[in-house]
């Protein structure tokens, strides 16, 4: 059943073409010097495309572009309605190619098909249609400020916005951005990451197609250092919203410093706590849910719940059941509908979390799952679900973010030690608290120094509830209606009454 079914999705594979080119004005160009770079499959490392090598020149001319069709008013002209009906027709033109989408996600970075369908394509249609939805019926704001005066305060969009975008959700974070960022009425220029060029690129032709004007929607793919630095540098660039590393989010900072002052809004991942308590309800879906909560998408989760906090008292039997879920997480090619965990997306990402495993191993942390890549595919890199227990607070390996299918097991034994273990990172995306008593929930909940916690739940959302981290997890929120604030101007018009 499942080969057959890998069978069916190769050769679906063997029908797509792929699209390399830059995506600038009203269509694909090639770069000004022609140069591209190779990507091949993290899956087998098989070549997929060349990818415009793009740089200054093409992140010049995509400014001038974004400007000019910013200042003609072509798309923040029209009424808030007729942007949303535009947008619901990109998402239907989403909705109706999401299979080919999903299977370029797929090939581009690694993560299982099933995945690629069912979350990143579905929630990228439901992001776009919330926002486009949510357009005609945003009200702007009057001031108290008595009878002598109106004191309107009204929303505007920036004008030209950047959007860097990493390679772990390529599409789902691009909605993210594009969600806000076009229904203001701004221009936006999307900069995929080296590694996941493809699916961004693809969706550029259906937004032209759905009549978002030529300009508006371009992406310039390109390595981070040359067409991403080029755009947060860009002085007529008004914004850039970045999701990444926290190294590129402080370089992001710099740049702006050293630019125009444009405005940054960043989301930089996390080491988000998951505090199971002795009174947990449920131990085994608080189980599950730590599985999945870290190894899904290979790990390559900015809100992962790579470290759990265990009351000392059920750890031995939490850790058991968590085990016992990762077990049956089918690590394969992702291509096969049945796989659960994929391929990582490159050999510097698997290295990296290789190297913290041995790093793990070296401070004294106990191995208890996995650890060693396995055999799926040659020219791919796959990582089995990775288990440390009798982790630290100060271990590396319960400070860093490892960015893949690697969990830290610490145990605390009462509530304050769990909240200073919590909060002891630099980091503050995200925490989770497993109790049934309301009290501890929210006394906790309240105590962590992150922009979500999920009570008896990790990792849920929805597109209407702002995600982003205190801390070095970032500036600014994606999702929900407060996205929009990193995508527009508030401006007073004082209306004296004479
Ligand atoms: P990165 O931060 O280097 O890349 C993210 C994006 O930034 C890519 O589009 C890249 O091209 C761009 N970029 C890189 N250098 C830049 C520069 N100087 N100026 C402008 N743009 C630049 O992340 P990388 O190297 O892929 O991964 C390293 C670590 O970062 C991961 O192991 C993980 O810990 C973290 N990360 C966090 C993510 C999140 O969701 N918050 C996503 C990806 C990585
Ligand atoms: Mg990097």
């Amino acid at each position: 059943m499942s080969l057959a079914t890998l069978e069916a999705t190769k050769a679906r594979v063997a029908g797509l073409s792929f699209e390399g080119r830059a995506f600038l004005g009203a269509g694909y160009q090639p770069t000004r010097s022609g140069e591209t770079f190779t990507k091949c499959s993290p899956i087998d490392g098989r070549v997929l495309a060349e990818v415009a090598r793009c740089g200054e020149a093409e992140v010049d001319k995509a400014v001038a572009t974004a400007r000019q069709a910013f200042e003609d008013r072509r798309w923040s002209g029209l009424t808030p309605r007729a942007r949303k009906q535009i947008l619901l027709r990109f998402a239907d033109l989403i909705e109706s190619n999401a299979e080919e989408l999903a299977l370029l996600e797929t090939l581009d970075m690694g993560k299982p098909i099933a995945d690629a369908e069912s979350v990143d394509l579905r929630l990228l249609v439901l992001c776009m249609r919330w926002y486009a939805e949510a357009l005609d019926k945003i009200y702007d704001e009057l001031a108290p400020v008595g009878d002598g005066a109106i004191g309107m305060i009204v929303r505007e969009p920036i004008g030209v916005v950047g959007a860097i975008i990493p390679w772990n959700f390529p599409l789902m974070l691009a909605g993210w951005k594009m969600g806000p960022a076009l229904g203001m009425g701004n221009s936006l220029i999307l900069k995929p990451a080296e590694q996941s060029p493809l699916s961004t690129l693809r969706l550029a032709a259906l937004a032209l197609e759905a009549g978002i004007p030529e300009g508006v929607l371009q992406v310039v793919p390109g390595f981070g250092e040359e067409a991403g630095r080029a755009l947060a540098l860009h002085s007529d660039v008004d914004a850039i919203s970045f999701t990444g590393s926290g190294e590129v989010g402080k370089l992001i900072l710099q740049y702006a410093g050293q630019s125009n002052m444009k405005h940054v809004s960043l989301e930089c991942g996390g080491k988000s706590p998951n505090i199971v308590f002795a009174d947990v309800k449920d131990l085994d879906e608080a189980a599950e849910q730590a599985a999945w909560g870290v190894f899904f998408n290979q790990g390559e989760v900015c809100s992962a719940g790579s470290r759990l906090l265990a009351h000392e008292s059920v750890r031995e039997e939490l850790v058991e059941r968590v085990e016992a879920v990762a077990g049956t997480m089918r690590v394969g090619n992702p291509l096969d509908p049945e796989t659960r965990v994929g391929a990582m997306v490159s050999d510097e990402q698997s290295a990296r979390v290789l190297d913290y495993i041995k790093i793990g191993k070296q401070e004294g942390a106990s191995l208890r799952m996995g650890g060693a890549p396995v055999e799926v595919e040659r020219g791919g890199c796959y990582i089995p679900p990775t288990i440390f227990d009798g982790v630290k607070g100060d271990m590396r390996i319960a400070q860093e973010e490892i960015f893949g299918p690697v969990l830290s097991v610490l145990s605390f034994q009462d509530e304050a030690e769990a909240i200073q273990l919590a909060n002891n990172t630099t980091y503050g995306l995200g925490a989770a608290v497993w109790t049934r008593d309301i009290n501890t929930a929210f006394r906790v909940g309240k105590a962590m120094r992150s922009g979500s916690v999920w009570i008896n739940a990790y990792d849920t959302g929805d597109i209407s509830t702002p995600f982003g981290g205190y801390k070095q997890s970032g500036i600014g929120r994606d999702k929900s209606l407060h996205a929009l604030d990193k995508y527009s101007q508030v401006k007073t018009l004082w209306v004296a009454l004479g």
